[in-house]
């Protein structure tokens, strides 16, 4: 067993029909091993992983077979056997909510759909929730609500526990405790193998052992790993389960506005005037947002403006609900009730970003470009622009230390800044091409202006960025290199870059 996969990395550019074969191989394999844990075409079990995922362009894509895991050690037996078969290439689900193709979903290869592993609990201090890598941030909520604590996640409650803390993760805490991976204080990780030094023979310094192991990463155990898991995302092992600091809450105060495009000027400075305040309150928790419909033509205003305390009408959005609306609400609810969002039929996505210094007057730039490019673009059967802004104050940035810090690369000193979200939604797959273009000049466009006037910060947060950015080198190269080391330490025959295609991988975006 001991060197098969040198074997394998070195010929994973093989043909397609090799790689059909192998597929074939691959999956009977899994199989024989997993029984029906392995799902094929036309059986229940596929239709189900085919139907959870959020963009049309994820379920179109069809793997050979599906592996729902129910216990970790399936996914240990599942990544050694895949790994000993050349050609066989895999990728990693959780909820399912990345919405370019291909990041957690494969054609022709296996696809491991870990929403099974959602088990959650409590340590009896309730400072530590332990939660399995594929639960919806929904269950974790609706879990901890009785306890009166949460955990900083998704503020949409669909959207996956793994994907979100792998790639940093917003939340409606944020500001207050950080990155959700900034509470991560233990991952389960099944890495591509162990290995172990056995001094210096024939073939290699190292001695394989081909059945995967599930191993601990936290601060005290391969903290160079637990470091590169915060914003890392798949590059570095299929994770199992996270355990995650808590926080003491309880009801929110959640308010929406939304607004007449004509008074963009105010929100703007509105939000502006938040996002720059040296004295952030660190319980708001805001989007202010564009959207445009390319059939009617017709932009209008939509913020969420969230109290992370049961504060009705609170002090620091009080400018923002002083801009005359159209409609606007205020009410006290729980966590869960918030993110308990309603699923959006199926659609295609995509999903770009960029980060900037505050200022309202490049705000309105940004406005007028967008107008200038998306305004007579209107593919068949519509396409609506969603174009959001999220504030990334210092102080969430400071609450990396606490842990070891990340690799993300966003530093307390750089002051505050805002998150660009930029995404659209269109009904008819035909179109994608052509809208990906459009959405990469609006980008190209806005990030130009923004850098000439000194405005552009390198950040690309990973869980916004489109498929042709590179949010893994916008961490900074010192960060960059220390992923690289991670990865050639624990992942020495690059698994995860070369059989796991899809997502952002280090192997492609330290070629460009
Ligand atoms: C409706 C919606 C709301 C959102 N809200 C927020 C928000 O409030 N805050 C925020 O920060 N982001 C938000 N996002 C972005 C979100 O963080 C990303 O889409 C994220 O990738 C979703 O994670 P997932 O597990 O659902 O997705 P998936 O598509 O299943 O996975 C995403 C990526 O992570 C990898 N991955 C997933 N699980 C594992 C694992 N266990 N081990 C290794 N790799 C894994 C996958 O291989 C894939 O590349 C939102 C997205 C959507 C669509
Ligand atoms: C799978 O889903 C498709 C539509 O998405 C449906 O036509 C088919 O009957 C389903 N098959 C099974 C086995 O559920
Ligand atoms: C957890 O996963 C199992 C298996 O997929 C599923 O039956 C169950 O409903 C899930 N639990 C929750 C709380 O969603
Ligand atoms: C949670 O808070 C509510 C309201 O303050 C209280 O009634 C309840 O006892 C608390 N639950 C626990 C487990 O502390
Ligand atoms: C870190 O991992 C080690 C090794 O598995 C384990 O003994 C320790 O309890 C872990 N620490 C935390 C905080 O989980
Ligand atoms: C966009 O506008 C068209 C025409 O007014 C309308 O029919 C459609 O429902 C709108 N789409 C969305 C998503 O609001
Ligand atoms: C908020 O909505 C109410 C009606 O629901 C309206 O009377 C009020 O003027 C609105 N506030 C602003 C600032 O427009
Ligand atoms: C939270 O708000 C809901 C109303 O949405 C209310 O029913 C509940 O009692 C509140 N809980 C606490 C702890 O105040
Ligand atoms: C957007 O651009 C169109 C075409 O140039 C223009 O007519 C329209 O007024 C612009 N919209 C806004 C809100 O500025």
């Amino acid at each position: 067993m001991k060197f098969i996969w040198t074997v394998s990395v070195l010929s994973w550019a093989s043909t397609g029909r090799a790689v059909e074969l192998e597929v074939g191989t691959c999956c009977a394999r899994l199989h024989q091993e997993l029984g029906t844990k392995i799902s094929f075409l036309g059986q229940p079990a596929y239709n189900a992983t085919e139907n959870s995922y959020w963009s049309l362009q994820e379920a179109g894509l069809k793997p050979g077979c599906i592996l729902r895991p129910s216990v970790p050690q399936d996914v240990s037996r599942a990544v050694s056997i895949i790994a000993a078969i050349d050609g066989c290439n895999f990728a990693i689900k959780g909820q399912g909510h990345a919405p370019a193709a291909g990041f957690a979903n494969i054609d022709g290869g296996v696809t491991i759909d870990m929403t099974g592993l959602n088990t959650t609990s409590l340590s009896p201090d309730r400072s530590v929730l332990s939660v399995g890598a594929g639960a919806s941030w929904l269950q974790v909520y609706q879990y901890l609500d009785p306890f009166n604590v949460s955990v900083a996640g998704g503020r949409n409650g669909l959207v996956g526990v793994g994907g979100l803390t792998l790639g940093g993760g917003i939340s409606h805490f944020s500001p207050r405790v950080g990155w959700a991976c900034d509470n991560v204080v233990n991952f389960e990780v099944q890495v591509s193998f162990h290995w172990q030094f056995h001094g210096i023979n024939a073939d290699s310094k190292k001695v394989v052992l081909a059945d995967g192991t599930l191993t601990n990463v936290n601060e005290t155990w391969r903290s160079d790993l637990y470091r590169a898991l915060k914003g890392g995302a798949n590059n570095f092992g299929v994770v199992t389960r996270f355990d995650l600091g808590t926080l003491s809450q309880g009801n929110l105060s959640v308010s929406s506005f939304v607004n007449d495009i004509s008074q963009r000027r105010p929100v703007l400075q509105a939000f502006t005037d938040i996002v720059s305040s040296p004295n952030f309150d660190v319980y708001a928790s805001l989007v202010v947002g564009f959207l445009y419909n390319s059939s009617s033509k017709a932009w209008v205003i939509s913020n969420s403006a969230v109290y992370t305390r049961p504060v009705l009408h609170p002090p620091v959005f009080a400018e923002l609900a002083a801009v005359p609306s159209i409609s606007n609400s205020s009410r006290i609810m729980s966590l869960v009730s918030l993110a308990n969002e309603a699923p959006t039929p199926p659609l295609n996505w995509l999903f770009a970003t960029a980060t900037f210094q505050p200022s309202a007057e490049f705000m309105l730039e940004i406005f007028d470009i967008l107008n200038s490019t998306l305004y007579s673009f209107n593919p068949q059967g519509g396409l609506v622009w969603d174009i959001a802004f999220e504030p990334l104050p210092s102080g969430m940035l400071s609450h990396a230390t606490k842990t070891g810090g990340n690799v993300l690369g966003v530093q307390p000193e750089e002051g505050n800044s805002y998150i660009m979200l930029l995404s659209a939604l269109w009904p008819d797959s035909a179109s994608n091409l052509v809208v990906e273009k459009v959405s990469q000049q609006a980008l190209f466009t806005i990030e130009s202006r923004a850098k000439a006037k000194g405005l552009l910060r390198k950040f690309q947060y990973l869980n916004y960025a489109a498929w042709y950015q590179t949010p893994l080198a916008s961490y900074g190269a010192d960060n960059f290199e220390f992923l690289k080391r991670v990865s050639s330490k624990y992942d020495p025959f690059a698994l995860f870059q070369n059989r796991v295609p899809g997502g952002f991988k280090l192997a492609k975006e330290g070629q460009l």
